[in-house]
C-alpha cells in the first residue's frame, strides 16, 4: 500500500535528537511515518492511535519491539505517561488525518466516498457520525458547525441547500454531500482553488471527533510534573488548530522556539505538508 508521507519529519527529528533507548510517544501514529524514523535512530515508541486500522498498519509496517502499540484518543495521555517509569524525551502530535483515512472508501471522509458519511475515528467506540449531523440537524446548528469550524463563507444557504436535499431523501454518502455544495458553488458561478466541499467535510470531521476540545485538554496534560525535561512538538493543520497550539504556548511557555514550516520542495513533493505548522516546548 502508498504509505501516508510525513509531514516535516527531519524537522520532527531535528527538534527531538532521538538515541539510541531514548522513550517518545508518538500521540497520533498514523501510518507509522515519525514512529518508524524514531525507532530507526534505536528509540523506544509508545505509539496512540484512536482508529485501529492505522495502528495496526503502522504496527506491520515498523515490526519492531521499540514500537508500543496503544489504541487510545490522546487525550488518555495521563495513563500512558503513568506507565512508563523512564523519563519521556519527547511527545509528538501530528494531528488531523493520514491520506489513507482522507482518501479510503467507507469511512466517509472522502468526497468521493459513495458508501458512507460516517467521519468516526473508531467507530466502536464513537456514537455522533457525519451522517447523523448532516440529517438531523438543524438549520442555526449546521450553519454554527460550518462557520465555526471551518469559516465557510456560504453557511447560510449551505445548510439551507442540504436540508432541502435531505427532505427529498437521506444523504448517507460523501459523494452526494460534496456534490450538493458543488452545485452551490457552481450555481452561483463561485471559484475555488481547492474543492469546495473542503470546509465542510473538515468542520464535519472535527465535530465527529470532538477535535477541538481533545486538543485543547491534552495540551494541559502535557503540563504534567511526570514530564520535567520532556519535549513536546505538534503539528497543526489548520488555523483553528494552530491558534490554539499558539496561545497555549504563549502563555505557558513564552520563550519556546519560533514555528516552522515546510520547505517549498516539501509543498512542492508532498502538497497536503502546505498547511502545517511544526510548534514545540520544553517542560521545565
Ligand atoms: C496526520 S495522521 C499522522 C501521520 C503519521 N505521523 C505518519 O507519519 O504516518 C494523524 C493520525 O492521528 C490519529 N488521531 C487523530 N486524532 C486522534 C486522537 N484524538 N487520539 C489518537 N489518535 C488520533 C488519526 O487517526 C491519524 O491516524
Amino acid at each position: 500500500m502508498k504509505y501516508h508521507t510525513p509531514v516535516l519529519l527531519q524537522e520532527v527529528i531535528d527538534t527531538f535528537d532521538p538515541q539510541a533507548n531514548d522513550i517518545f510517544i508518538d500521540c497520533t501514529v498514523g501510518n507509522g511515518g515519525h514512529s518508524l524514523e524514531l525507532t530507526q535512530h534505536g528509540s523506544v515508541v509508545y505509539g496512540l492511535d484512536q482508529d485501529p486500522t492505522n495502528l495496526q498498519i503502522a504496527t506491520d509496517r515498523i515490526n519492531s519491539p521499540l514500537f508500543i502499540p496503544i489504541n487510545k484518543n490522546f487525550n488518555q495521555l495521563n495513563e500512558v505517561i503513568s506507565q512508563i517509569d523512564k523519563p519521556i524525551k519527547g511527545i509528538l502530535f501530528d494531528l488531523g488525518l493520514s491520506s489513507n483515512q482522507l482518501l479510503s472508501q467507507n469511512r466517509g471522509f472522502s468526497f468521493n466516498d459513495n458508501q458512507s458519511l460516517d467521519m468516526r475515528l473508531d467507530p466502536d467506540t464513537q456514537e455522533l457520525t457525519a451522517e447523523e449531523i448532516i440529517n438531523t440537524y438543524h438549520y442555526e446548528e449546521l450553519c454554527e458547525i460550518f462557520t465555526l469550524y471551518a469559516q465557510e463563507t456560504y453557511s447560510k444557504p449551505l445548510s439551507i441547500r442540504i436540508i432541502k436535499e435531505r427532505q427529498k431523501k437521506p444523504i448517507k454518502d460523501g459523494e452526494r454531500l460534496a456534490n450538493i455544495i458543488r452545485d452551490y458553488y457552481q450555481s452561483k458561478h463561485i471559484r475555488t482553488t481547492i474543492d469546495p466541499s473542503t470546509k465542510i467535510f473538515m468542520a464535519l470531521r472535527i465535530v465527529v471527533n470532538n477535535e477541538i476540545e481533545n486538543l485543547k485538554n491534552t495540551l494541559k496534560l502535557t503540563l504534567n510534573p511526570k514530564l520535567s525535561g520532556t519535549t513536546i512538538a505538534i503539528i497543526s493543520f489548520h488555523s483553528g488548530e494552530d491558534r490554539i497550539v499558539k496561545q497555549f504556548i504563549k502563555a505557558n511557555f513564552p520563550n519556546a522556539p519560533k514555528a516552522i514550516l515546510p520547505t517549498t520542495l516539501e509543498i512542492r513533493n508532498n502538497p497536503l505538508s502546505r498547511s502545517a505548522v511544526l510548534r514545540s516546548y520544553r517542560i521545565s
